[in-house]
C-alpha cells in the first residue's frame, strides 16, 4: 500500500548528500522531517510529512499519566547500488502491533507503517549515512494523546516515525567486553506483565538497575527472572553465549523477554551459521547455576547480547551481588562474537547475500 501523505515545507528537503563522517555517534542526529498520523474514532488518519519540531500535546495527554507509549527500532543501509535498504522491517511492525497490543493500544497496519517509513526515508534520501557501519536508524512510536485522567485506554494516539542517522554503535569497532551486574533486586519484567512490549515504561524501569550496575562498575544489568532461577536480557538486549562445542544459546521466548529481531534473525540463519561460523543457534531456558558453573568450568567460552542498536555486544564478565566475579574465557572480546558481528552487518549492508525478503 502506498500511504497518500502530505509533505510539508518540502523546501526542507537536503540538496546534497550528507558529508561522511565517522563520529556521528548513535541516535544523536535528527533529519528535517517527522512523520505523524494520529487515531481518531478508530480511524487512522492524516498522514503528514513535517518538520522535526514539538509535538502539540495537551499536558493531560494520556501517554504522559498512565504511559501507553511503545517504540521501535530498526535500521536501513544505503548499499554500493546507492538504493536504500530496510532490514527485517516488517518484523519491527510487526512487533509494533504486539507492543501496542499488550498495553492496549489500537494496531496500525503493517502496510502503513512500512509505506510511512519507506516515504520518510524517501524524503530524508540525502540524509542516509554512507560511513562503513553506519545506519539510518529509523525510530517509529505510537503513543496516547487523549486528554484525560481516568485510568482507561486512551480514544485517540499518534503514530509517529522520526529518524537518526547514526554511525556505527562502536566507533573504534567492537574494541571492549562489558561487565554485567546480575542482580538479584531488580526485574525488567513479570509473568504476565509487559516484558515482551518494547513499551517506554519498561525503560524507563530499567534505570535504577543499570544504577546499581554501576555502583559496581558494571556497564549494564543482566535481568534474572522474578524467582531469581534463570537469565532473561542483558541491558536493552537479548542473552546469548556460546560454548565449546559451538552451541549459540539464546534463552527461550517466554512473555517477560523482548523478542529482539536479531536473535530471531540468527536462530533463521542457524544453517548458513553452521557452514560459515560453525556456530549451531539454538533456544532454552538458561538457569543461572549452570550457567555459571558452565564458565567456571570453561564449557562456555563467549557470552553477549544482541539488539538492533548495537547488533552484538561481547560480554566478558559477569559480577553477583554479593561480590563474587565470574571471567568469560579471557575476559576479551570473543573471536566468534566479532565473526558474527561482520557477518551479520556485511549482510545489512549488502556485502553479502540476505535471505529473500530480508531487505525491503
Ligand atoms: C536495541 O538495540 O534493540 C535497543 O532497543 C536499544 C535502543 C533502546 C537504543
Amino acid at each position: 500500500m502506498n500511504i497518500d501523505y502530505q509533505l510539508l515545507s518540502p523546501e526542507l528537503r537536503r540538496t546534497a548528500p550528507l558529508e561522511q563522517c565517522d563520529n556521528l555517534g548513535f541516535g544523536q542526529q535528527r533529519t528535517d522531517h517527522i512523520f505523524l498520523m494520529d487515531y481518531k474514532d478508530g480511524q487512522w488518519i492524516a498522514p503528514r510529512i513535517v518538520p522535526y519540531q514539538a509535538l502539540q500535546l495537551a499536558p493531560g495527554a494520556m501517554a504522559l499519566h498512565y504511559g501507553q507509549s511503545v517504540f521501535e527500532g530498526a535500521k536501513a543501509f544505503l548499499h554500493q547500488d546507492n538504493e536504500i535498504y530496510t532490514f527485517r522491517l516488517d518484523k519491527n511492525c510487526q512487533r509494533l502491533n504486539v507492543s501496542a497490543s499488550i498495553l492496549s493500544m489500537p494496531s496500525v497496519p503493517e502496510d502503513m507503517q512500512m509505506s510511512a517509513i519507506h516515504a520518510l526515508l524517501d524524503v530524508e534520501r540525502l540524509w542516509m549515512p554512507r560511513a562503513n557501519g553506519a545506519s539510518m536508524y529509523i525510530r517509529p512510536f505510537l503513543f496516547a494523546t487523549e486528554d484525560n485522567l481516568s485510568v482507561r485506554a486512551s480514544n485517540s494516539y499518534t503514530y509517529a516515525v522520526m529518524l537518526s542517522p547514526s554511525g556505527s554503535y562502536y566507533p573504534k569497532g567492537m574494541t571492549t567486553s562489558l561487565k554485567l551486574l546480575i542482580s538479584n533486586t531488580y526485574h525488567r519484567a513479570v509473568s504476565g506483565g509487559t516484558g515482551a512490549a518494547k513499551a517506554a515504561g519498561n525503560y524507563a524501569a530499567s534505570l535504577r538497575a543499570q544504577k546499581q550496575a554501576a555502583s559496581f562498575s558494571a556497564d549494564q544489568v543482566l535481568y534474572l527472572d522474578a524467582s531469581n532461577t534463570y537469565l532473561e536480557e542483558v541491558g536493552a538486549m537479548n542473552h546469548f553465549h556460546i560454548t565449546k562445542s559451538g552451541h549459540l544459546v539464546i534463552p527461550e521466548f517466554t512473555d517477560t523477554i523482548l523478542k529482539s529481531i536479531t536473535s530471531q534473525s540468527i536462530l533463521a540463519l542457524a544453517a548458513r551459521l553452521s557452514d560459515e561460523l560453525g556456530l549451531k543457534p539454538i533456544q532454552q531456558k538458561i538457569a543461572l547455576t549452570e550457567f555459571l558453573d558452565d564458565i567456571k568450568s570453561g564449557e562456555i567460552i563467549e557470552a553477549g547480547g544482541f539488539g538492533t542498536a548495537a547488533v552484538t555486544a561481547s560480554v566478558g564478565h559477569y559480577i553477583l551481588e554479593n561480590g563474587e566475579h565470574y571471567t568469560v574465557g579471557n575476559g576479551e572480546i570473543g573471536k566468534l562474537t566479532l565473526a558474527l558481528h561482520q557477518f551479520y552487518s556485511d549482510m545489512q549492508q549488502g556485502r553479502i547475500k540476505a535471505p529473500s525478503g530480508w531487505l525491503q
